[in-house]
């Protein structure tokens, strides 16, 4: 099997939830610290052994194009002032020349509908799917695991946590059939289905390795939840040919695509970076006494 080398970044979602700091700045591009959601994901993919980035944006988002691509005079000013270790940083989250393309969706019609504006720049290969939103803090690239899990077993592929039955409405969930290890093979599919709906609570997060089959599949797939093409549902049509298996991550999830969840992150990444540790531990330190202090006030 050849090795998979493509990846679409769906990136065309508005980012409502973080107005004001959206109207000008692409929510991919808010920072964890100091570095943006969307260099996370570029950095796992990169790990996997990724190399083309096919990024499926809105209008107005063209600071994503500017985030991963060269600034020579950035680059220059650095390295004339010194500051050679900052430009390998700016560097090392630049996408080579040639390797990055822009696709636009006119309408936001969902994820399913995102996926297949991609199709011709994708072709007839297997590819990887990462939803930049979903930042996962682990020992090595969590989609490795999921190529290596395509690699073994084919179909399509998710990543997969278990959440607690009332938040089963905010995902894709599987109906599982059996389980081996972290591999999670499932018999059917629903997308956000309320709890008392749900087959399971085995959610699926923005992580996938699909069968170019799913495009044909999303062409036929009519608007779902939200009144949106859901790629659950395409995966879903597909299953008795592309069989589907959900990989349990190894290591932890942060919806950045809400408030509490880029808050949650940021404390994550702060604790488990050397240089910024130390301070995190101090600033939850004080403010846990001083929230405390201040709800006895
Ligand atoms: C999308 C998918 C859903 C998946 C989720 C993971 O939903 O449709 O199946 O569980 O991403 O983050 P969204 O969060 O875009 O509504």
């Amino acid at each position: 099997m050849r090795p998979i080398r493509k990846a679409v970044l769906p990136v065309a979602g508005l980012g409502t939830r973080f107005l004001p700091a959206t109207k000008a700045v692409p929510k991919e591009l808010l920072p964890i610290i100091d570095t943006p959601i969307l260099s996370y994901a570029i950095e796992e993919a990169t790990q996997a052994g990724i190399t083309e980035f096919i990024f499926v944006i809105a209008r107005g988002k063209e600071g994503i194009a500017k985030q991963v691509g060269h600034n020579p005079d950035l680059m220059r000013t650095l390295n004339a002032d010194g500051k050679g270790d900052l430009a390998a940083v700016v560097e090392a989250s630049t996408i080579p020349e040639g390797r990055a393309s822009f696709i636009y969706q006119d309408k936001p019609m969902g994820l399913g509908h995102a996926i297949w504006c991609a199709r011709h720049a994708v072709g007839d290969e297997p590819f990887a799917v990462l939803l930049p939103d979903d930042v996962i803090l682990s020992p090595q690239s969590a989609l490795a695991d999921l190529l290596a899990a395509h690699e073994a077993v084919g179909g399509n592929i998710a990543a997969v946590i278990d959440v607690a039955k009332q938040d089963t409405s905010k995902y894709g969930i599987l109906a599982v059939e059996g389980e081996e290890g972290r591999m999670v093979r499932a018999s059917d599919l629903v997308e956000k289905p309320a709890p008392e709906k749900a087959p399971s609570n085995v959610a699926i997060i923005g992580r996938y390795v699909l069968e170019p089959g799913i495009f044909s599949a999303l062409s036929d797939t009519k608007a779902g939840s939200g009144d949106e093409i859901q790629l659950t549902d395409a995966m879903r049509r597909r299953i008795a040919d592309a069989p589907f298996h959900g990989v349990r991550i190894d290591g932890t999830r942060f919806d950045c695509g809400t408030k509490n969840g880029l808050l949650e992150a940021t404390v994550a990444f702060a604790l488990a970076r050397e240089d910024t540790a130390g301070t995190m531990q101090r600033i939850l330190s004080s403010y846990g006494q001083h929230s405390a202090w201040s709800r006895v006030g």
